[in-house]
């Protein structure tokens, strides 16, 4: 009998290591948080926020994702926004998330730090009681912002050191390198957050490289363009550095319009700790489950490809080694039982 991939991607258990949770608001959501905080849209139907996504580029999007965000305004927002996306988590048996979220998109605008990580650390720990769900936040500093501006929201951070694990950097990445944040990530780690970055995504191999040397990253999120450079590809490997890829993100931003071409193979030969993400769902057309089965098919990606890709996300993640051995060995009765 032929082996079923979507059967076998469908009931796996998942984590997910790179989703920005504003990039989870809906358009129904949108429109209903719209409705309850008198927010005026540009749009007045669900089918005319959808036929406005289309991007040519990461900053097409991001304009409409800063837009979008301005309906999230009270911490039952933020709550009802995250605990929406763990819901279908739980129904896609995803057991393990790291979420990112953009505090600069909000307190810009005037809505408290403190607001905005109540709603989502009251979401998780919901999850984590009636799902099972574990959690880690990981606070991402806006690049195409100031490095003040990042200081400042550090010093938040600090004082929620029980709640944030980690460190991010996102937004708008061509002509923003990872060594303007050079200070603030040195200043974020001896403080004990966990170094993360977003990286050659659309920026150029040299930023992966100084997201390693300057910032001192533990993973990259994307991380396509480090393939432009062989050396770096062989150090990524050495050092044991993992991706977070996002096939339906890289295909929506014309990272990759064709995903038959996309590099994840590559990524997989040269030896990387690569992981599937779904990055920002609403806007990109899939959650977790649709990332894979869109990458398992345009790269006809056998069964030890796909177990290697799920199994990456757990070994990838921050649980601790005792909690990584438990998920991986689910996965491997889970996988057993399947075949
Ligand atoms: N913010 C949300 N999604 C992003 C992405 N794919 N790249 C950079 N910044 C982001
Ligand atoms: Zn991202």
């Amino acid at each position: 009998m032929s082996f079923n991939a979507e059967a076998f991607i469908r009931k796996m258990p998942k984590a997910e290591l790179h989703i920005h949770i504003e990039g989870t608001l809906e358009p129904e959501m949108m429109m209903e948080l719209a409705k309850r905080n008198g927010v005026t849209l540009p749009y007045d139907t669900v089918k005319e926020i959808r036929a406005a996504y289309q991007f040519g580029s990461l900053q097409d999007f991001l304009d409409l994702y800063y837009a979008g965000m301005s309906v999230l305004k009270s911490e039952r927002d933020f709550f009802d926004l995250t605990f929406a996306y763990l819901t279908r988590m739980h129904q896609e048996n995803t057991r393990h998330v790291e979420i990112f979220f953009d505090p600069q998109g909000h307190t810009e605008r005037g809505v408290s730090f403190d607001t905005v990580l109540d709603g989502i650390s009251s979401a998780l720990e919901t999850a984590q009681r009636e799902y099972g769900i574990t959690s880690r936040i990981i606070m991402c500093f806006l690049r195409h912002l100031s490095e003040e501006s990042a200081f400042e929201t550090l010093t938040h951070a600090c004082r929620c050191k029980n709640r944030i694990f980690g460190v991010g950097l996102d937004s708008s990445e061509k002509g923003h390198p990872p060594s303007k944040f050079s200070r603030v990530y040195r200043a974020a780690r001896e403080e004990g957050f966990i170094p993360v970055a977003h990286a050659g995504e659309e920026g150029p191999s040299s930023y992966v490289c100084e997201a390693l040397d300057d910032l001192k990253v533990q993973r990259i999120d994307h991380g396509n363009r480090a393939l432009e450079d062989p050396s770096l590809v062989r150090r990524i490997a050495r050092e044991k550095i993992p991706l977070t890829v996002c096939p339906l993100s890289n295909k929506r931003l014309q990272v990759c319009p064709d995903l038959t071409k996309h590099p994840l193979r590559q990524m997989l030969d040269a030896g990387l700790i690569v992981t599937i993400n779904s990055d920002d769902p609403s806007y990109f057309g899939g959650y977790l489950t649709e990332n894979f089965l869109a990458i398992t098919k345009a790269l006809s990606l056998d069964r030890h490809q796909l177990a290697t890709l799920a199994r990456n996300a757990f070994i990838a993640s921050f649980l601790p080694d005792q909690d990584k051995q438990k998920a991986l060995d689910a996965f491997d009765a889970y996988a057993k039982g399947f075949l």
